[in-house]
């Protein structure tokens, strides 16, 4: 047969306009996209996901002038945040416009829109406009970051899998919002928040009890491994009661030397980037291996290692 993973920039702009879901490639992580006047298309992304249809999606966009169409008006700390930021990992919450339907927004009065920083997925987005995408994974499970993820998750139901390589970021953007004046950060992700703040001074972080805003992207499982996954500082502690487990160690910088099954070293020259490229890349493999335990050091609290803590203590829930 076949297979879905295919490179034809034409093939998928096709099946997009004819009304298909298509994963496409994102810097960040894969996406499973429709087109935002596509209402049957975006139906299905939710039910391919297992996705609530009260968790509102994100829509992808080729430039400024296509991103100011979807939005009501643009607070000047956001505006400043895409003009530093955009083509790239951050999704910035706008007050929506009308023509943004109900169905993508999951009713909200507000629409997470972002310009990606990848070239297939610009080309794309330039011969379609606006795409909604959520990441390609169901619903709880880890975001892809290859083509061939994406595939082996839905072998079945998906017509294609455009193909833009391995992610270069490797986590979901980071996604900003603005309420009651305030900027607000929703999701940390690819844009670190020293970054943010850089350009718009503090940020708030997102309080689920303070705000009314439902993201359930903050929720507090999501991401999760299939394996039981474990963080903690005490490696030698948990690899040494645990004996006769079959544990797959995920080290930051330096070797354990520890005897496991299988060890990953993130990033052997300490850059937190190089470890968010393959975080994702590294619990997908290991989710492969039939492992009692994947056990993983904490990345230090900065930067995109803030990020990284962040999704792995939501690996870690439940
Ligand atoms: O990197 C990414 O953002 C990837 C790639 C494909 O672009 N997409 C992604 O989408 O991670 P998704 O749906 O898996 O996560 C987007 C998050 C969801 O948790 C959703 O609840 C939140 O964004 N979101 C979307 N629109 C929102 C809005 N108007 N207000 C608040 N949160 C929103
Ligand atoms: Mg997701």
């Amino acid at each position: 047969m076949e297979s879905i993973i295919q490179s034809s920039i034409e093939k998928a702009v096709a099946l997009l306009k004819n009304g298909e879901v298509v994963a496409i490639p994102t810097e960040t992580v894969y996406g499973l996209a429709a087109l935002i006047d596509q209402p049957k298309a975006i139906d299905y992304i939710f039910e391919l996901k297992g996705r609530p249809r009260s968790n509102p999606l994100i829509v992808h966009v080729a430039n400024l002038q296509q991103a100011e169409k979807l939005c009501d008006s643009f607070p000047t700390p956001l505006k400043k945040l895409a003009q530093q930021f955009w083509p790239g990992s951050l999704t910035l919450v706008l007050p929506k416009a009308q023509q943004v339907s109900n169905q993508i927004t999951a009713s909200k009065n507000t629409v997470g829109i972002r310009i990606p920083n990848h070239p297939i997925l610009l080309q794309v987005l330039k011969e379609t406009g606006p795409i909604a995408a959520p990441s390609a994974n169901p619903f709880e499970r880890i975001s892809p970051t290859t083509a061939k993820h994406v595939a082996d998750y839905f072998p079945e139901g998906l017509k294609m899998v455009l193909d833009g390589g391995a992610c270069q970021a490797g986590i979901e953007s980071t996604i900003v919002g603005f309420e009651n004046g305030e900027v607000i950060l929703y999701r940390l992700g690819a844009v670190s928040l020293e970054e943010i703040e850089k350009v718009v001074g503090k940020v708030a972080l997102f309080n689920a009890q303070k705000s009314t805003v439902v993201t359930p992207g903050m929720s507090k499982k999501h991401y999760a491994p299939k394996t039981k996954t474990v963080v903690t500082k005490n490696i030698n502690d948990f690899v040494n009661q645990h004996a006769t487990s079959k544990i797959g160690l995920i080290m930051f910088q330096q070797s354990s030397k520890l005897i496991v099954a299988k060890e990953v070293i993130l990033s052997p020259s300490g850059n937190l980037n190089e470890a968010a490229q393959h975080i994702y890349q590294t619990l997908h493999k290991f989710d492969q291996l039939e492992l009692d335990y994947i056990v993983i050091e904490p990345l230090p609290n900065k930067e995109l290692g803030r990020s990284i803590n962040d999704r792995l203590s939501r690996a870690v829930h439940g």
